[in-house]
């Protein structure tokens, strides 16, 4: 069964995250994780300094199922199912050594090892008291707390696998470091955070999945509430609007596309991060591009988990039908706006009050796909067409060219490649390039149409994609 249980598909990172909970359960207010590379023999340890276990606490701790999943939990018991410290350890190691101590009383350890089991099946479910032989300083930093636990994993056999070498551990750190500073960023941020988590003693800084605070963050809802559960809808700022580093940063672990979605919490402790919980109108919703600035955190409480179908591994949740609709709403909403922020590149989104803006393009929607079109009727083209007169033959053949052959597959396949649209000229501040257009444009509204300046700057208003410019053209003409 032991062997069996080491399957359940933890991480390293998920099962440290298993074993972190215990710790904060246990009120500590300070976890040292320590990764040690020493090839086969490499280690990793977790010292909390919680309030410990007495001998016969330690000892139903190291059991699996001591304690019932029905029972009631206090409700900063991050615990549920009872097999944490075992399933997760196993995950990742063979030897698993516990050494916890309370207040002004004697440590106690307790020891498994699967080798030692696998070695003499007829002794049953044989656990060792103390360390391993040679195992004596792993469990030194114990000294260094007045009462807490040190869980010690050794013989890493499903990470210390043939060929893994130092730089692939040291990456390990590194993927460890940044899920668990995203999994517990809300026990961990404030200037008077009640956890402090280290890793080989670098304090970790957490990772706010809501850039809560950031000037160009386009919006937020109000908290909103429904059957203990609390729900807070967030739209991330453009990438247009962010530093490179902030992008980067900003896209989690997983990147971007795979970070929308809800931020499941229970006791302020991140199970789920990312995904549409299933949810969607008809269809369920994937993870797209156009939504990846949307994300919403949602708050349960443990008293939930049955309802909420919590996993052992801490990392599912499914939301009970009661709150299903609800929920779909809000998340619905926040689609829209976060879809609107990322099509528009954190522009305003433009309001359709007044005339209808004269396009460049149309899109013609037919039975079998859709095809694009240059719009005659835009001022740009039609000022070519009528100022060639009898020529307009040449300039519709070539507009029919440049419409036959516009890249579509070459700009959705970079698209999807670079998680970008192409960005053009015509983009963010006004340029050379857009002054040069606009002025030759505005000349010929001028001297061919006849305007006078004020009209064609109205004009021009109400033309793609001069509007976007409005400072721009009422500069156009010079002070008249
Ligand atoms: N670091 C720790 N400090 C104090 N008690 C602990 C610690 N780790 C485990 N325990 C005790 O052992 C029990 C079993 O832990 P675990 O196997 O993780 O299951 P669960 O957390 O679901 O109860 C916990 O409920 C707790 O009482
Ligand atoms: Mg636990």
């Amino acid at each position: 069964m032991l062997e069996a249980l080491r399957g359940l598909g933890y991480t390293t990172a998920s099962a440290l995250a298993d074993v972190i909970d215990n710790g904060i359960s246990a009120g500590a207010s300070n976890i040292h994780v320590r990764f040690d590379w020493a090839g086969e023999r490499s280690k990793i340890s977790i010292l909390d300094d919680g309030r410990g276990m007495s001998d016969s606490e330690l000892e139903s701790a190291m059991t699996l199922g001591a304690r019932n999943p029905l029972e009631e939990r206090s409700a900063t018991d991050l615990g549920r199912f009872g097999m944490g410290l075992k399933t997760a350890s196993f995950s990742q190691c063979r030897r698993l050594t516990v050494v916890s101590k309370m207040l002004n009383e004697q440590a106690s350890c307790l020891r498994w090892d699967l080798d030692a089991i696998a070695a003499a099946p007829d002794l049953g479910w044989l656990m060792f008291e103390g360390p391993a032989n040679g195992s004596e300083a792993s469990i030194a930093s114990m000294s260094s707390v007045t009462s807490g636990t040190l869980v010690l994993w050794e013989c890493l056999d499903r990470i210390v696998t043939p060929g893994y070498s130092l730089d692939h551990f040291a990456d390990l750190i590194d993927d460890v470091e940044m899920r668990l500073s995203m999994v517990f960023h809300r026990l961990i941020e404030g200037p008077n955070p009640s956890l402090q988590l280290f890793i080989n003693d670098q304090k970790l800084s957490p990772w706010d999945p809501f850039m809560i605070g950031h000037p160009a963050k386009p919006w937020h809802s109000p908290v909103a509430k429904i059957l203990a559960i609390e729900v807070q809808c967030h739209v991330l700022p453009h990438k247009d609007r962010l530093t490179e580093e902030q992008f980067r940063k900003a896209g989690g672990p997983e990147g971007w596309t795979s970070q929308q979605g809800f931020y499941v919490y229970r006791n302020r402790r991140l199970l789920l991060a990312g995904g549409w919980l299933g949810l969607g109108q008809g269809r369920a919703w994937n993870r797209e591009e156009s939504h990846r600035l949307a994300r919403i955190r949602l708050d349960i409480p443990n008293t939930a988990d049955a309802d909420w179908k919590i996993d052992v591994k801490k990392s599912t949740a499914r939301p009970p039908v009661t709150v299903r609709a609800w929920l779909t709403k809000l998340a619905e909403d926040t689609r829209g706006r976060a879809r609107r922020v990322f099509a528009f590149r954190g522009a305003s989104v433009p309001v359709s009050a007044g005339p209808p803006l004269e396009q460049a393009w149309r899109v013609e929607r037919l039975k079998d796909g859709v095809r694009y079109r240059i719009d005659n009727g835009h001022p740009a083209v039609a000022a070519v067409i009528e100022a060639v007169g009898a020529r307009a033959d040449l300039v519709r053949a070539m507009l029919r060219v440049v419409e036959e052959t516009v890249p579509v597959q070459r700009i959705w396949l970079d698209t999807a490649e670079n998680k970008e649209t192409p960005r053009t000229d015509f983009e963010g501040e006004p340029n050379a390039a857009v002054i040069e257009v606009a002025s030759v444009f505005f000349n010929d509204l001028r001297n061919r149409k006849g305007l006078s300046v004020e009209e064609a700057r109205k004009s021009m208003l109400r033309t793609v994609p001069f509007q976007k410019y409005p400072a721009l053209v009422a500069k156009l003409g010079g002070s008249e």
